[in-house]
């Protein structure tokens, strides 16, 4: 099996957001070392690489996404030489470590930026998007920022717009300049140097903009309360000719180190999003797919048919892949509730395709109501409804005061969930039912079973909609997923199949024989299930 596949296709991926893991030095904010302390806790778990969002130096106008040195660490983090060990320290343990890589745009305090606003004539100039005003005065075309308000500021030194599709502070940089793609590019040796596994690349399929500056549609039912990103279609910021080329070279450039990870952000209609793969396989190794956290109805139709339509949407070869949550969207537990968070990484673990996991969704951490004035977040200036501060709260290791996350008597960056005595590490795992050891368990099995990792995927009908139901085989092995998506008690029918065994119930309280020709699941309950070598 493992000769044949990558460790990108047969393991578990694990995304940390730094700021929120643990705070070692007591200045109320996650860094590197942290990290490092918890690499044991993450191969406990299972997981065999983490994703780190961004440590580098930055204003943190967008926490990290706003880079000012793509070769360093920010200070708050550590160094890097913390960064350095904490990927020897992995290696040692056999996990990978993926950096976020966020080739759109700098901060506007990036030299880079500095130079090229210090005159229309500089050699930098180029390396962002300027415009002038339109002809009767203000922006030059009607683009608005993903965090609300126009893409455009007025830089008055130069009397030049600048281009901003996020926060003010976060210049796009021109990936149609050679330079651009240079610079990049050595910012990539520069960590793949140091032995860094691979990156996730941040927002690739906005890298390149219509040449000509036309303006985007608007979204006719989009309103007030609705998030800022969507108020245009982006038809001529997103996914435009010439994309796939930049995401070509950047493989190539993977490639040439061997076995390392290429991870593309993509928010996109699946037939589009696939495209990412490259015509010859030559694109993203993995471009996100995040229909679970997009999807309007949590509802098993609604997830067959994504699931179905992915699987036939791939090109041959295409390696699938499922994310819950990251640190943008609401989690998973608040979406959909604990009980169904549950069944959902019974999903996400045993479909045919990497898993991504988000730190704290693993203990079932909700979102957390947080202070209009304690809000952070650039996106939440507009609208605190829109904040992503809520889903960035500090990981609760234990019920100590701040959740063990930082001392006792430091202010944590963000609060704490008030329920954090209830759901947190220690405490999940004493207990055999949390959904801590439900993952863990999930983790094992598919660690054990060539079915769940590289096996076939097949979707088995039901007549009634309330259950997904679903077969992985692979040679002899098989194995028969049955998830209630309702809070009723469902019947489950699969005639031809005959005993099976459950090996996993997501309620952790029963194993043994099923017949499955016809058996009960629970409400909220989803069921692992081994069937004879067939
Ligand atoms: C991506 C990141 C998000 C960030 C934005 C701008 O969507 O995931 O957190 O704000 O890009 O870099």
């Amino acid at each position: 099996m493992t000769q044949t596949h990558f460790w990108w296709q047969t393991g578990v991926l694990y995304q940390v957001y730094p700021r929120s893991f643990l705070d070692s030095n007591g200045d109320g904010v996650g860094d590197i070392a942290g990290i490092t302390s918890k690499l044991d806790y993450l191969r406990w778990l299972g997981v065999d690489a983490v994703w780190l969002s961004p440590i580098y130096p930055s204003p943190m106008a967008d926490f990290g996404y706003d880079i000012s040195n793509y070769i360093d660490v920010h200070p708050l983090f550590g160094t890097l030489k913390d960064l350095d060990t904490l990927v020897q320290q992995a290696h040692q343990r056999d996990l990978k470590v993926i950096l976020d890589f966020v080739p759109n745009h700098t901060s506007d305090e990036h030299p880079w930026f500095q130079e090229a606003r210090s005159s229309r004539t500089n050699e930098k100039r180029d390396w962002y998007i300027w415009r002038d005003p339109a002809p009767g005065g203000g922006p030059p075309n009607n683009w608005t920022s993903l965090f609300g308000g126009p893409a455009w500021q007025f830089d008055e030194q130069t009397g030049q717009y600048y281009l901003h599709m996020f926060d003010v502070k976060q210049a796009d940089l021109n990936w149609r300049n050679p330079h651009v793609r240079k610079a990049m590019h050595d910012v990539l040796h520069f960590w793949l140097d140091r032995g860094v596994d691979g990156f996730r690349v941040d927002v690739i399929w906005m890298l390149i903009k219509d040449d000509q500056f036309r303006d985007n549609g608007l979204n006719p039912n989009w309103k007030q309360s609705d998030d800022p990103s969507k108020y245009q279609d982006g038809r001529y910021t997103e996914d435009q000719p010439g994309i796939h080329e930049i995401v070509r070279d950047m493989r190539a450039l993977l490639d040439s180190y061997g076995d390392r990870v290429l991870i593309g952000e993509i928010y996109l209609p699946v037939e589009r999003l696939v495209q990412y793969y490259g015509e010859a396989l030559d694109g993203a190794h993995l471009p996100f797919n995040f229909q679970f956290v997009t999807m309007p109805t949590w509802e098993a139709r609604a997830i067959r048919q994504i699931v179905d339509a992915y699987e036939a949407a791939l090109p041959q070869g295409g390696w699938p892949n499922w994310v819950l949550g990251n640190h943008d969207k609401e989690r998973i537990a608040t979406r959909v509730g604990r009980e169904q968070a549950r069944l959902a990484h019974m999903l996400l673990l045993t479909l045919r395709g990497t898993p991504t996991c988000y730190y704290g969704d693993e203990i079932g951490m909700e979102n957390v109501r947080i202070q209009r004035e304690q809000l952070q977040d650039p996106k939440a200036k507009g609208n605190p409804e829109h904040s992503r501060d809520y889903q960035r709260t500090p990981m609760q290791w234990n019920a100590l005061a701040n959740a063990g996350f930082t001392a006792p008597n430091v202010k944590p960056w963000l609060p704490i969930a008030d329920d954090y005595q209830t759901y947190n590490v220690e405490a999940e795992q004493h207990d055999p039912r949390s959904m801590l050891m439900l993952v863990r368990a999930l983790l094992e099995r598919r660690r054990a079973s060539p079915a769940l990792i590289i096996g076939s995927y097949q979707s088995l009908d039901q007549e009634d909609g309330n259950c997904f139901v679903y077969l992985r085989q692979h040679n002899d092995q098989r194995y028969v997923v049955a998830l209630n998506v309702s809070a009723q008690d469902q019947v489950v029918k699969l005639p031809g199949l005959g005993q099976g065994s459950i090996v996993l119930s997501t309620q952790m309280d029963r194993v043994g024989p099923l017949d499955l020709s016809e058996f009960h699941l629970r409400k909220n309950e989803g069921c692992l299930s081994q069937l004879p070598h067939g």
